[in-house]
């Protein structure tokens, strides 16, 4: 398994574009954006590439539909220092995205405030370019689906004008104003040519191998990611992760297998950035329609993991964890013959650690109660009973590995 920066960064931001529901490809075109205006201000390469990257993961700290939603609609809004704080304490831990985090801190100061809070000043251009265009494609939103994008034009550069000098940089903004003379800049946004460009920005890249260690940490960095969006998840990628891993270990796999194991475990909900925040705060028994959209989570999970390299195997194992033995589990219906060990311990694990947290609708289960719950899962052969009878040997501690209490 190897992972590279570039699928490190694409893979955060195709997870954190889930969070837009429908609206997709934002932190594309922040990147894109900012690319067309660095090269009007005749900035090399390495930095061109430094500042496509920062747009794909600027808004890595928002898990929320509706915080989303209020990044898209309104052009300045009190809490939005929050997300960039939430994005700057994920990156900075994680060696090799640490450089993008002080641009992602940044990204809605405004230009007037960089000097007073002592930003380096390269910092605080590059971050300031990102918040530029990224206000830039906040307005021109509502505009991309009904092709009517090119008659808003002068109105989107006026109010971006308006700003110049306390919100934007001056010479920024002489830059976009410059980049976005030719509609071709506007035109470019179209989600069927955003592919092409970012495989262009992907070419001569140095290739970075990364080990096992820094996928674990990657993977870690995710689950953050999907376990902010509401309270209620807190920890729970995390959680699911380490009592994979120690069921994992009691059914006998070891080394590599098991981080890979923990690997698949922390983002096996890596789909769930795409659920609406109301449909998991809901209190009351799901519709039809509302069924429906959690059902999407595991097979968006599978289409993200997927497309790394070598993570084949692994984007299965997290994304068959609502697969059922008896053939009735979604979203591919597998037979038990077809689901391996793997997928039956996250699946069991993801369970357990659920119903050791608390949900809108019901309070933390008590542990004799959630071995109940799997006791009657596998009469109905949903679980596997190997896995279940190892957590009814080991119940309480997987109680305390499930919650991230010390054993
Ligand atoms: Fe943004
Ligand atoms: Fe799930
Ligand atoms: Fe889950």
């Amino acid at each position: 398994m190897q992972m590279n920066i570039q699928h490190m960064v694409l893979t955060i931001s195709n997870a954190v574009d889930l969070v837009g529901v429908t609206d997709v490809f934002h932190g594309r075109r922040v990147g894109m954006m900012a690319v067309e205006c660095a090269k009007v201000l005749g900035w090399p390469l390495p930095t061109q590439r430094l500042l496509f990257d920062a747009g794909l993961l600027h808004d890595c700290g928002v898990s929320s539909t509706r915080e989303h939603h209020k990044i898209i609609h309104e052009l300045e809004w009190q809490d939005a220092h929050l997300h960039c704080e939430k994005g700057d304490s994920l990156l900075r831990d994680f060696a090799p995205l640490a450089h993008l985090a002080p641009i992602v801190r940044y990204h809605h100061t405004r230009w007037e405030d960089m000097a007073a809070l002592q930003v380096d000043p390269t910092v605080a251009r590059h971050a300031n370019l990102i918040h530029l265009v990224d206000r830039v494609d906040a307005l021109a939103t509502p505009y991309y689906r009904d092709e009517s994008l090119l008659l808003h034009v002068a109105e989107i550069r006026d109010t971006i004008s308006r700003h110049r000098g306390p919100l934007f940089a001056p010479d920024l903004v002489d830059a976009f104003l410059a980049a976005s003379t030719p509609e071709a800049f506007w035109l470019q946004m179209d989600p069927a040519y955003i592919p092409q460009y970012t495989q262009d920005m992907e070419r001569f890249r140095e290739s970075h191998a990364s080990t096992l260690g820094e996928l674990k940490q990657f993977a870690a960095l995710i689950a953050r990611i999907v376990d902010e969006k509401s309270h209620f998840t807190a920890e729970h990628s995390q959680g699911v992760a380490r009592l994979a891993r120690f069921l994992g270990l009691q059914a006998g796999l070891n080394g590599d297998h098991l981080d890979k194991l923990e690997i698949a475990a922390l983002m096996h909900d890596i789909g769930k950035l795409q659920v609406p925040d109301e449909l998991l705060e809901s209190t009351g028994p799901y519709s039809p329609a509302e069924r429906a959209v959690m059902k999407k989570h595991s097979f968006a999970t599978y289409q993200i993991l997927r497309r790394i390299g070598g993570f084949e195997e692994l984007a299965l194992w997290a994304a068959e964890h609502h697969e059922s033995l008896n053939g009735n589990g979604y979203p591919f219906h597998l037979q038990a013959r077809d689901i391996p060990l793997e997928s039956r311990i996250i699946k069991v694990a993801d369970i357990f650690q659920a119903l050791a947290q608390r949900r809108p609708y019901r309070a933390p289960m008590p542990a004799t109660e959630i071995l109940a719950v799997l006791h009657k899962m596998q009469a109905d052969n949903e679980v596997d009973a190997n896995v279940v009878s190892t957590v009814a040997r080991h119940l309480d501690e997987c109680l305390q590995v499930a919650l991230g209490a010390v054993v």
